[in-house]
């Protein structure tokens, strides 16, 4: 089993579980992505609902990147970050007031508006402040993005995003008040995506859209397309860089931007995932009547992706190169569901091996809880393990 090359030296005297990041992986997957985007009018935000670890999120600032958020506390971060409000995009169909007001204090680049009745409160707290909200429309494109049913956002079913039978009756309501200001449309599918085909059918569906908005004399200056990209979570070591080259190129082969405009994307989960590992030792190898358990200090507490999403995430043992055996690997919460992967090959374990849950930077340390009153992780990165 190939393994991530990992201090485990400087491992072993650190109180697991705690996140491990790799920046020189997260480095070279942002500079690929300002590789493929050189010379294209293209503006990547990083969808910070990924992860928010500050030396992750420095790391992305620093390569450019602007910032896309679902939340006020998720702006605050960006800026605190020192990522600049006209790098910032804020999504989300439930923006409470404050979140809107703290948005518009800042002057950010633009709201992605995802119902008729939000449009009317930004524009009655923009008024309130003197001032023009930029907006752009989130539109359900109705588009199928072949993942896991949790994590797919782009159909007329999903919660997210104006119809398109409303859309006739959005852009008038638009065109009517007087602190908005349509600067583009927004669309985002769904997430893990590996097959590029929903990408190209997004690409047809906003050329038709494109075809409407002209036809109305409304002229957007953004589209922008979301994020979703996946990873491949079964053989990080292969393939520690997601598929940039084939993902940018769909947009630029299929996807007919008008002069002057800018397409926009929100990554999050191909940014980061794969220079995070949730790192654990082993408390107990049990013998059950059919199957042996590898028990680990971390559990869903630390990393819900298998629980919720039935998510896989490669298992390594990073202190043992002995023959292979099959074990379930779970964690340590009274709850039947927490469990990492079953039957399972890995070099045979003992109690104290450290363990490597791998492509754990996305949606890993920030979905952590405190259920059964546990400690959140830490993190640590590679900076600071040299
Ligand atoms: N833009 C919008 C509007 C989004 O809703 C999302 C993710 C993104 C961008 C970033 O998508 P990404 O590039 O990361 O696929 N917790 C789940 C993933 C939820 C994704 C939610 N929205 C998981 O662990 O798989």
């Amino acid at each position: 089993m190939i393994k991530a090359k990992y201090p485990v030296n400087r491992f072993s005297d650190i109180p697991t579980p705690f996140y491990y990041y790799d920046l020189d992986v997260l480095r070279t997957s942002l500079a690929e992505i300002k590789r493929q985007i050189e010379g294209q009018p293209f503006v990547v935000h990083y969808a910070l609902k990924a992860n928010v670890n500050p030396e992750v999120l420095k790391t992305i600032k620093e390569a450019g990147l602007g910032a896309d958020c679902v939340s006020g506390g998720e702006v605050q971060a960006a800026l605190d970050a020192g990522i600049v409000p006209a790098k910032v995009v804020f999504a989300g169909v439930g923006k409470a007031d404050w979140e809107i007001n703290l948005g518009l204090d800042n002057d950010i680049f633009c709201f992605n508006v995802e119902s008729i009745p939000e449009l009317e409160v930004i524009d009655e707290l923009a008024r309130a402040k003197g001032k023009t909200a930029k907006v752009a429309l989130r539109i359900n494109p109705n588009v199928s993005a072949n993942t896991h049913h949790y994590i797919t956002t782009g159909l007329n079913e999903n919660k997210f995003g104006i119809n398109l039978t409303e859309l006739d009756k959005v852009t008038q309501i638009v065109k009517g008040l007087q602190n908005v200001k349509l600067i583009g449309i927004h669309f985002h599918i769904g997430s893990q995506i590996t097959d590029m085909s929903p990408f190209q059918d997004l690409c047809v569906r906003i050329n038709e859209l494109q075809d409407h908005f002209e036809a109305n004399d409304i002229a957007l200056k953004n589209i922008n397309v979301g994020g979703g990209l996946g990873v491949n979570y079964e053989h990080p070591n292969h393939f520690p860089i997601p598929e940039y080259e084939a993902y940018f190129k769909i947009f630029r082969e299929h996807l007919s931007l008008r002069p002057g405009q800018t397409l926009h994307f929100e990554l999050g989960r191909s940014i980061v995932a794969q220079c995070g590992s949730l790192i654990s030792r082993v408390l107990y190898v049990k013998e059950g009547t059919s199957k042996k358990f590898v028990i680990l200090d971390a559990g869903f507490t630390d990393l819900i992706r298998p629980a919720l999403y039935q998510a896989y995430h490669r298992v390594e043992n990073l202190s043992s190169d002995l023959k292979e055996e099959a074990y379930d690997v779970v964690g340590p919460i009274c709850e039947s569901s927490d469990v990492f992967v079953k039957d399972y090959r890995m070099n045979q374990t003992k109690r104290g091996d450290i363990i490597a849950l791998r492509s754990a930077g996305a949606y890993g340390e920030i979905m952590a809880s405190q259920y059964n009153l546990r400690k959140l992780p830490k993190a640590y990165t590679s900076d600071e393990l040299k």
